[in-house]
């Protein structure tokens, strides 16, 4: 690492290994242009908590959306999941939607929730442990772009099925997306199943609201990015030269959130100096918003047949199983 600089680094400017990937991504992201940084950085503890509070906002239709998809249809995809399955759920957080699914599912083999966010999980798991004492609920701390070691319940399971809602593919660029599915596809094996949820199309300008919610609580969760930086990264990132903004991108179907530099500025990381331009953008997650088409023509990029859907009276979220081929 280069030091130009002479002050005195405080002792948080020297990463210990594991905030090394972090430091070493996050520079490489800072210095691309555009500037970006992985969307999995928003969810520390407390991105984890400001993102539960933006599924409460009233603008936020997704969470709530899928929840009553989750709650009308349950029993259907039990019936898809079948016996003594083994559910692996990725991005877990808090884990509030998947009791609608465990609640249809009483012969499960085990429940493996995997989140990034250490604290989240284990709170999270320990109270599905406590709601369902019959379960087996294996814990994993990963980040699950990475790959997941399965853990080995007491009860064989019949099969792996990955729950995947939220949306949370959405936030992968097309050629990331298909590689995660076949991640999932071998994670799961042979006559694996995925149960995901995708946020469909809709006018833009209720997609915009939902990612510019009146309280200003999305806003606070994109800016947490940059307080977690100079917590963890000794970064000396200035919150209040710097605006969030979410926007609508057709072409890209997405919306785009960015953090706008609302000054010609200097960053420094780590004892490393990152310049920003007045207006320059901060790219810090795609939300892909998808078709009943384009979710089964990924999922059949990656091995995955589409076999049943589920949505809302408005049509504005959906719910899929795909079965391997
Ligand atoms: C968790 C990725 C599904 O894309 O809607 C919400 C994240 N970002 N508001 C989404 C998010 C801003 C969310 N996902």
């Amino acid at each position: 690492m280069r030091r130009h600089d002479p002050r005195p680094a405080p002792p948080a400017s020297r990463p210990d290994a594991a905030d090394w990937l972090l430091f070493e991504d996050v520079l490489a992201g800072l210095r691309s242009t555009p500037k970006r940084l992985s969307p999995a950085y928003l969810y520390d503890r407390r991105g984890s908590q400001l993102f539960d509070a933006i599924c409460e906002q009233p603008e936020y239709y997704l969470t709530r959306t899928e929840t009553a998809i989750l709650a009308r249809h349950a029993p259907e995809m039990a019936a898809c999941i079948g016996e003594r399955a083994l559910l692996l759920e990725p991005g877990s957080g808090s884990s509030r939607k998947t009791r609608l699914l465990l609640d249809a599912l009483p012969d499960l083999a085990a429940y493996v929730p995997v989140d990034i966010s250490r604290s989240h999980l284990l709170e999270a798991a320990r109270a599905v442990q406590a709601a369902y004492p019959r379960l087996e609920v294996l814990p994993v701390c990963a980040d699950f772009t990475q790959g997941i070691m399965l853990p080995s319940p007491r009860r064989r399971p019949f099969r792996v099925v990955v729950f995947f809602p939220g949306s949370t593919l959405g936030n992968f660029d097309a050629p990331e997306a298909v590689r995660l599915l076949e991640r999932m596809r071998r994670t799961a094996g042979a006559g694996g199943g995925l149960l995901v949820g995708v946020d469909l199309v809709k006018d833009p300008a209720i997609l915009e609201q939902a990612y510019n919610d009146a309280a200003g609580v999305t806003a606070a969760f994109n800016m947490n990015l940059l307080a977690r930086l100079n917590r963890e990264l000794a970064a000396d990132f200035a919150l209040g030269c710097f605006r969030h903004e979410a926007v609508w991108v057709p072409s890209e179907s997405r919306i785009e959130m960015h953090l706008v530099s609302v000054c010609a500025q200097a960053v420094h990381i780590a004892g490393e100096r990152v310049e920003f331009a007045l207006g320059e953008r901060l790219v810090t997650e795609h939300c892909h918003k998808y078709t009943g088409q384009s979710i089964a023509t990924q999922g059949r990029a990656a091995g995955w047949a589409a076999l049943r859907s589920w949505t809302d009276p408005r049509g504005y979220f959906s719910v899929h199983y795909l079965e391997t081929v």
